[in-house]
């Protein structure tokens, strides 16, 4: 921590100086998350604290698109993402045009997406979803027929949950997450009996099924959190375990994790130099975020 607090004394000192909140994805390195978050959560409650931010500027930890997402609900805020670079495989995957040819394919059938989408494709799209609502959203539809983008396993493990919709897919994937075999847990398992394993539903289906427990990762926060496992492997991004790991000390993690390059570009140097020269702010096209916003703000008002 010594070598990380010039950097969060001053980011600190610069918030205040700037109205400015910070809002961090879980997957923030611990120095991030515990050192100058705001606030933390998984990508629907960083949706969702970005309308009742009353801040003049959002500094987004977390990748390009949930910066998006707070400028499409907060168009007349500064946003400010401390590295442009901080992609997604799942947003890179899809385009509108995209969106398209499914609803060319499977005329009449809604368009559910992931928030893990660039604003072109939200826009597309008629309702969004997170990996803690996607269930619920796709229930609470009236329609048989039920386009998923474009996390593949996403789709499939919600067709799984909720078999009476006939769910179809795009075939994106996540890269951190379809790494993961149900070969490997099942290893693990057998050398590590009493461990608890809780997967990300990005992972895939068989990897799923393989699990104790699958969520969002907060869910997988509240879950740990709760039952108090004496071992537990969680199947997602590397940051997780590390950040949790102090509250929880009665918790072994275990296991192998794997890393997201994309979350990983964002750092405390990185943040303290965004805020001090305002610059990675997060522009999106008006027309674009308006439509965008109804299918975000849909999302939201269904998960309430
Ligand atoms: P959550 O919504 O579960 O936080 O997931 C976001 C994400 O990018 C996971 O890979
Ligand atoms: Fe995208 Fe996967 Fe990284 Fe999440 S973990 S930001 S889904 S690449």
């Amino acid at each position: 921590w010594a070598i990380y607090a010039p950097y969060v004394v001053a980011i600190n000192e610069l918030k205040k100086q700037r109205n400015a909140v910070i809002l961090a994805h879980n997957y923030m390195t611990p120095e991030i998350y515990h050192g100058i978050a705001d606030f933390v959560g998984d990508s629907l409650q960083l949706a969702i604290k970005a309308t009742e931010v009353e801040a003049d500027v959002i500094v987004q930890c977390g990748v390009h698109f949930m910066a998006e997402t707070s400028k499409i609900l907060n168009p007349a805020k500064t946003v400010i993402i401390p590295d442009m670079e901080a992609g997604c495989s799942l947003a890179e995957s899809v385009t509108a045009e995209g969106i398209a040819q499914m609803r060319a394919k499977y005329p009449g059938a809604p368009v559910v997406t992931y928030v893990n989408t660039t604003a072109e494709v939200k826009a597309a799209s008629d309702i969004c979803c997170t990996s803690s609502n996607a269930a619920q959203i796709v229930a609470a539809l009236p329609d048989d027929t039920i386009i998923m983008t474009p996390d593949q396993y996403l789709a499939q493990n919600i067709a799984n949950q909720v078999p009476e919709k006939n769910i179809v897919w795009w075939e994106g994937s996540c890269i951190v997450h379809e790494q993961y075999t149900a070969q490997d847990l099942k290893d693990f398992r057998e050398w590590n009996p009493d461990t608890r394993i809780i997967a990300h539903p990005e992972c895939p289906p068989d990897v799923v099924a393989e699990s104790d427990f699958s969520g969002s990762t907060s869910g997988i926060i509240d879950y740990v959190t709760r039952e108090k496992p004496q071992k537990a492997m969680l199947v997602t991004e590397c940051s997780m375990a590390s950040n949790i790991s102090d509250a929880l000390p009665e918790v072994d993690f275990v296991g192998p994790c794997n890393m997201c390059p994309f979350m990983k570009k964002i750092t405390l140097e990185k943040v303290l130099f965004a805020l001090h020269t305002m610059t990675g702010q997060v522009e999106v096209d008006p027309a674009v975020a308006e439509k965008a916003k109804l299918a975000v703000q849909r999302m939201i008002d269904l998960s309430r």
